[in-house]
């Protein structure tokens, strides 16, 4: 074990200080070392004692998991939070990106980035000079890939070679799960309807970033991506900021809502993922939401152990 714990350790000291902007920032090397600290910090076989740092959380987006599981995981870390949406602050008046960054930097020991632009994340972190992580933007969700490839791993005991199909928008958590999969060496199936598939600059860094490990694949129709597969995922179909094209998305998305006859398709032994939150009966139905092949209360509750190990890592403290 503590050999182990040594060789976890030698890996994630490579993050210190670093930004966590995109799944492909990660080496697959260093996703497996943050599974592994994130499962043994969930069974209670390591504590980590940071001392008193700080998460400064800038939230422009409604968040409830992101949030409260950052917000937990620095307290169990005995560190703290603080709430800087841009309502109370000076950047809902104005005052630049470049000074605000540059500001918090003095305050606080690591922040976390929830907003619409990737380029605003990445310029957030181009200036604060502490590690920016990212909390979701309309490209990635990358926190949210370490927790869903961490309930893979609980669930099958390993991810690679294992057969993803992620049903729906080709949106920021579909881009970041080809993403953090291809470099885990998990295939990844994506069934979206036709103009909704994902970024085609994301399939191929994904595709790049596979190294011919795993096989990353985009269909138009959920039967030919699901055969077979060992975890199904869906997300809603208008992401925040989408609102107002629900009623079209609706009409596009016919046929893509995960029930179960479509899962009856997918591996006997697969198991039902979602991100959270979900809209019964458009994107999943009630009864597979429900059902006992679902793991997502489980995949919720993985947010916090992996961000957790993501913390420690960024701050050093291993
Ligand atoms: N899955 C997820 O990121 O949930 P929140 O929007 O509640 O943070
Ligand atoms: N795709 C969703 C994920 C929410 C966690 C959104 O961006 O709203």
């Amino acid at each position: 074990m503590a050999d182990r714990n040594q060789g976890v350790a030698a890996v994630l000291s490579s993050l210190k200080g670093k930004d966590f902007l995109s799944s492909g920032d990660l080496s697959a090397l260093q996703i497996s070392a943050l599974l592994e600290l994130a499962m043994q910090l969930k069974n209670a076989e390591r504590r980590i004692d940071l001392g008193n740092r700080v998460l400064g959380l800038i939230f422009t987006k409604a968040s409830t998991r992101t949030r409260v599981s950052f917000q937990v995981a620095m307290a169990r870390l005995g560190g703290q939070t603080v709430d800087l949406n841009p309502q109370v602050t000076q950047l809902g008046r104005g005052e630049p990106l470049k000074d605000t960054a540059r500001v918090l930097s003095r305050f606080c020991d690591v922040l976390a980035v929830r907003t619409f632009e990737q380029k605003e994340l990445i310029d957030y972190a181009h200036w604060a000079s502490i590690p920016v992580l990212n909390a979701l933007t309309d490209i990635e969700h990358p926190c949210q890939a370490l927790a869903d490839f961490l309930t893979v791993k609980e669930t099958f005991g390993e991810v690679e070679g294992k057969t993803l199909c992620y049903i729906g928008d080709g949106n920021n958590v579909a881009h970041s799960l080809m993403i953090c999969g291809s470099l885990l060496g998990v295939n990844i199936r994506v069934a979206s309807p036709k103009g909704f598939e994902p970024l085609s600059e994301m399939m191929n860094k994904a595709l790049e970033l596979s190294q011919a490990k795993a096989k990353i694949e985009i269909f138009n129709n959920p039967l030919e991506a699901i055969r077979g597969a060992e975890a199904v995922y869906t997300d809603v179909w208008a992401s925040m900021g989408q609102e107002e094209e629900q009623s079209v998305r609706a009409k596009a998305f016919e046929g893509f809502c995960l029930d179960e006859e479509l899962f009856s398709k997918a591996d006997s032994n697969a198991i039902v993922l979602h991100c959270l939150p979900a809209h019964r009966g458009e994107e999943i139905s009630s009864g597979l939401f429900e059902s006992v092949s679902s793991r997502i209360f489980d995949q919720a509750e993985n947010r916090l152990h992996v961000q957790q190990a993501l913390l420690a890592a960024v701050l050093g403290g291993l």
